[in-house]
């Protein structure tokens, strides 16, 4: 193998997690290469219930290789917490590896994410502020710091003295930022603290990853995000601050296009979207919270409730497209059981014009209606692990019309159907993935 990408088809939130930890069952390696804790991929193992932000999925499984990758921003005062919760479960780090090249998130980012979500006023981007949007500002614009600069104490207290300065000045126009009062003393103890604490877990993880690749490991790459929140391809600025498109593994991880052999396209049996932003199916009113609240459509990172809607092909086509989807885990059909008649988007209706390709323009997509096709529901399914073992033709007859749908439409097999958050509510019909 075996290299395989689980990337997120929507807005976010689609099952990553649990997917990522179903399959990591038969990997070497988990990679996490872009994003940072603005994830939250929650994975629902032996009766216990586990929200990872910056930890690869494949922790879990104690004895995977769990790489945090170059592109990915890490803060590691949380990365701190979310270690200890898991070694207290009785979980062990010794597969943690992070990469010497991925950009660090400091206290001052997560300032400047909340002060620049103020400062926009009423056109906020609904940020989860964690500080990732302006640590990658700092990364773009060269004032940065790597995991590797924690070794080299000169180096780093002199970008720390620059950027101290750089932010009391730019903090002065954004009065909710507070001031930058931190010393050289205190990032001389941090850095001894984080040396101490993860030194033993940083390497450059391009050469293990290839090297991993080139001696014929199973290596999964486990996408944060979805590919609607890319920069370059969701919906601008409405994004967060990463290539969340397959191809961001390349830069993201340090691995040659070619040698990214399968793609997952993970997909929400209907919609969701955290944060602000057009949303073309969405369901306002009851209609949206019934299905919020059915599908327990509540955000993994910050709690808020998250909007909820039709299933959108018309985006899917567009994540597909771009990140060329070789198979589709569809998510979530469960939720959907007990609706008489289920809606499909197939098209937009923009300025009197039908359109099937995902529009650039956020003016377009706000004047946006939906065009439907509208399908027959299923009864609630009951027990998902029985209904698991039986297997795919054991499903309702129009739970299956409703995968074929998709299928036919994006022309991508549905290898894995979820129907519930745990391992065995799952159904696979894979052949050789791996082989
Ligand atoms: P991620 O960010 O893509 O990993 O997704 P989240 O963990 O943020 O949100 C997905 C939520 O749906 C979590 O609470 C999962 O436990 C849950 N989940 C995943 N798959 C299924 C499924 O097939 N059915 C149901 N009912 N819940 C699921
Ligand atoms: P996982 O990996 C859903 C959204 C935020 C906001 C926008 C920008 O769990 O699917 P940011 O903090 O990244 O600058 O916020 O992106 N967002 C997510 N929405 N799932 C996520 O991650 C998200 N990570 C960021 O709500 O709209
Ligand atoms: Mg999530």
């Amino acid at each position: 193998m075996p290299t395989l990408a689980i990337i997120g088809a929507q807005w976010g939130d689609e099952g990553k997690g649990k997917i990522t930890d179903y399959l990591a069952e038969d990997a070497d390696l988990v990679v996490r290469f872009q994003g940072g804790n603005n994830a939250g991929h929650t994975i629902k193992t032996g009766g216990e219930v586990f929200k990872l932000h910056l930890l690869p999925s494949g922790i879990l499984h104690n004895g995977r290789l769990s790489v945090i990758g170059n592109g990915v921003v890490v803060n590691f005062a949380d990365l701190v917490e979310e270690m200890e919760q898991l070694t207290s479960a009785g979980y062990c780090m010794d597969g943690l590896r992070i990469s010497d090249r991925a950009h660090l998130v400091m206290n001052y980012h997560k300032r400047q994410d909340a002060a620049e979500e103020a400062y926009r006023g009423a056109k906020t981007v609904g940020t989860t502020k964690k500080g990732i949007g302006p640590a990658y500002q700092d990364k773009v614009a060269r004032n940065g710091f790597r995991v590797g600069d924690i070794f080299e104490e000169e180096l780093f207290m002199e970008r720390t003295r620059y950027n101290l300065r750089l932010k009391k000045d730019l903090f002065k126009i954004m009065p909710d930022a507070g001031t930058c009062e931190c010393t050289d003393e205190t990032f001389r103890k941090k850095m001894e603290d984080w040396r101490s604490r993860f030194g033993k877990y940083v390497c450059d993880t391009s050469v293990l990853i290839n090297d991993a690749i080139d001696g014929g490991k199973n290596i999964l790459f486990e996408g944060a995000q979805g590919v609607m929140l890319d920069t370059d391809h969701g919906t601008y600025p409405y994004v967060t601050s990463s290539n969340t498109v397959a191809g961001g593994i390349c830069a993201g991880a340090g691995v040659a296009p070619n040698k990214i052999e399968k793609v997952l396209g993970c997909l929400k049996a209907y919609t969701t979207r955290v944060g602000d932003g057009p949303f073309v199916t969405e369901l306002h009113g009851e209609n949206g919270k019934y299905l919020m609240e059915k599908g327990g459509e509540y955000g993994t990172t910050t709690g808020r409730g998250r909007r909820c809607g039709w299933l959108d092909l018309v985006a899917a086509e567009h994540s597909a497209r771009l990140c060329g989807f070789t198979s589709l885990a569809i998510m979530k059909l469960d939720v959907l059981g007990g609706y008489r008649k289920i809606n499909v988007c197939t098209g937009y209706k923009i300025d009197g014009h039908i359109v099937d390709r995902f529009p650039a323009s956020i003016a377009k997509l706000q004047r946006a209606e939906p065009v439907y096709e509208e399908m027959d529901g299923w009864d609630d399914l009951g027990s998902a692990e029985k209904m698991a073992k039986k297997g795919f033709d054991a499903l309702p007859e129009n739970m299956r019309s409703y995968i074929r749908f998709i299928e036919d439409r994006l022309r991508i097999p549905a290898d894995i159907i979820s129907i519930g958050p745990g391992r065995s509510e799952t159904i696979d019909r894979r052949k050789d993935w791996w082989s």
